[in-house]
């Protein structure tokens, strides 16, 4: 097994794969059931990050089961999407962007597997905490389909569930946040800590509160998402061949 997808708010089918079966896989976390099919030849692996039911809010995913089953199956490189709002008014809803830096504003999650001890403490370096390899084959393929996908993006990681207020955004903007989600932290720093290329492809669901006409909700995310699925689709299915 090499690679797997993550699959955020809005893709939870592994539809574009064959041969599918559910896998259990133990971890000292919990256990995790990706689904691991081929696609094209290549295996795969697919794993809802909220579960298949969407079910388990950002605070609550055990991020770190995740990343450490799918790298016991082998797992080498992992392409993630995520649902995002928008502070940048050049990065509009239904358009994609490669994310390469982000700022944690997470507050109670675990999000390392480095805990000392026996293992001695471990600082790891994020200066490029987003695979390059991974996010130049994302972009070119994007390029290849036509679509648009700004391949720069600072994401700031709140905490949620719930969204942010308007002066939040405003503070987000001035620290040179680009998209606002909840799920990226820990999930990238836990994937660099497994030693896995890691990239994401985030999908600009709405503009950030404040900046949008009204209240935020959960549907019109998910009402977004459903509309880019088959791009999205499109896009993953072309990188696994790439
Ligand atoms: N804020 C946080 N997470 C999100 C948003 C948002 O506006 N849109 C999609 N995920």
């Amino acid at each position: 097994m090499e690679v797997a997808i993550i699959g955020g708010t809005g893709v939870y089918d592994p539809a574009i794969l064959t041969k599918t079966r559910e896998v259990k896989v133990q971890t000292p976390y919990g256990e995790v059931r990706p689904t691991v099919g081929e696609y094209n030849g290549v295996e795969v692996a697919f794993l809802p990050r909220h579960g298949a039911g969407h079910t388990v809010p950002p605070h609550r995913i055990n991020y770190r089961a995740n990343i450490w089953g799918l790298r016991r199956l082998g797992v080498k490189r992992i392409l993630a999407t995520t649902a995002v709002g928008s502070l940048n008014p050049e990065m509009r809803p239904g358009e994609m962007v490669l994310i390469d830096q982000f700022l944690d504003f997470t507050k109670g999650r675990p999000s390392t597997f480095f805990e000392g001890g026996p293992d001695g403490v471990i600082h790891v370096d994020y200066t490029e905490p987003y695979c390059p390899e991974l996010r130049g084959a994302v972009l070119k393929a994007a390029a290849e389909l036509g679509y648009k996908a700004h391949d720069h993006g600072v994401y700031v990681c709140t905490e949620g569930p719930r969204f942010e207020t308007p002066a939040e955004i405003r503070m987000f903007a001035k620290l040179g946040g680009d998209l606002v989600g909840m799920t990226n932290v820990p999930e990238v720093v836990l994937a660099r800590e497994a030693g896995i290329c890691y990239a994401t492809i985030s999908l600009v669901t709405n503009y950030a509160a404040g900046i949008a006409d009204g209240p935020l909700t959960h549907e019109e995310v998910v009402a977004l998402m459903a509309e880019n699925n088959a791009r999205l689709k499109q896009l993953l299915m072309r990188v696994l061949v790439a």
